[in-house]
């Protein structure tokens, strides 16, 4: 799918300022050349992201983090470690060169190491660490594969390398470990009891200081078409509420049986969480296109692997005019 002369040529995008989207095992990333402002600055125009929210830098590997962060405690350590490559992020003291643009002027810096072999060997031939973001617009679904993000941008961005789908389907799990204690920024695929075990202490849970991970806004991941999420039991029902006032209504099953109704748009998902999470944003995705008066969305299970899947799946809920800060 991507060959080494696509590689080399999104390093030469790279080199020059411009923008790659690129594969990882979580979502698709927009990426710049983290060293190069003026680059930075075009991630969050084409992204019409606001200017103070910080970005990852993704490095090819953990010795690469000592050039971007100005202190790599024991925990960090021993996180890169045990998760990385892998879907994690880790939030240290950034390094002096580390510019403002990158971290939206925190003394902070987000650092992951990515396991899809693209990202890998784009960020190997770089050399240098690439700040990106997940390649959608500001607040909306993530890309889980290039042809989202072709959808999204359509010719704004000079490269998207092909890597498939992304394995993992959810945006990195981000610890920050500047504070007195470590905290869980945002949920994702590795859990908050993999971190607990790996770190041997408690983690502060999201919600203290949210407002420092803007990914973890109250509106964010959402779909443009009204989602709620609901028990399955009152699905079927509700759905065919909707299509009897003359309504169309997009579903996300998990467990529900589809009524035999004309008029509902209705996708099952898969039932474990590895594969609900892999599936969630092109499920997203679908039913949004068909363009329904609301997406309604079976609640899945409260079990910790379905923690980061009702996190996104609460904030694609809100309703961005009237929570977002
Ligand atoms: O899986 C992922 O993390 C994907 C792939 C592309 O790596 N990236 C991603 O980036 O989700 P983005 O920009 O959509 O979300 C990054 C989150 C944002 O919520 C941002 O506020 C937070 O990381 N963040 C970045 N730097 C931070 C910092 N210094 N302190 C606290 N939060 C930070
Ligand atoms: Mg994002």
């Amino acid at each position: 799918m991507v060959s080494s002369q696509d590689i080399e040529r999104a390093v030469a995008v790279l080199r020059a300022g411009g923008l790659v989207a690129f594969p990882t095992e979580t979502v698709y990333g927009l990426g710049a050349d983290a060293a190069n402002v003026e680059a930075v600055k075009k991630v969050f125009a084409v992204k019409r992201r606001p200017t103070h929210h910080p970005l990852i830098v993704h490095v090819a590997d953990a010795v690469q983090v000592a050039n971007w962060a100005r202190d790599i405690p024991p925990p960090a350590q021993e996180l890169a470690r045990r998760f990385w490559p892998g879907p994690l992020t880790i939030i240290l003291r950034r390094a002096p060169r580390v510019h403002d643009v990158v971290t939206g002027g925190q003394d902070t810096v987000a650092l992951r190491v990515p396991s899809h072999p693209v990202a890998q060997a784009l960020l190997r031939a770089f050399g240098g660490g690439v700040a990106a973001p997940s390649a959608n617009r500001f607040g909306r679904v993530s890309a889980t594969t290039a042809e989202h993000v072709r959808k999204e941008f359509g010719g704004e961005i000079e490269l998207v390398l092909d890597g498939g789908e992304s394995d993992v389907g959810l945006e990195s799990t981000i610890v920050d470990l500047t504070g007195a204690r470590p905290a869980l920024l945002r949920p994702g695929w590795i859990t908050a009891s993999q971190l607990e075990r790996a770190l041997g202490r408690p983690l502060a849970l999201p919600g203290a200081d949210a407002a420092r991970a803007p990914g973890t806004l109250p509106s964010h991941y959402a779909p443009q078409t009204p989602l709620v999420v609901i028990e399955g039991d009152l699905l079927g029902e509700l759905a065919a509420a909707f299509v009897r006032q003359g309504r169309r209504v997009a579903v996300l099953a998990l467990s529900a049986s589809q009524p035999v109704l004309q008029g509902i748009t209705w996708i099952t998902a898969p039932r474990d969480a590895a594969g609900y999470a892999h599936a969630l944003y092109a499920n997203l995705r679908g039913l949004d296109e068909a363009a329904c008066d609301a997406i309604l969305v079976e609640r899945p299970p409260a079990a910790p692997e379905w923690a980061a899947i009702n996190d996104r799946l609460n904030r694609a809920a809100t309703n961005a005019e009237s929570d977002q800060p």
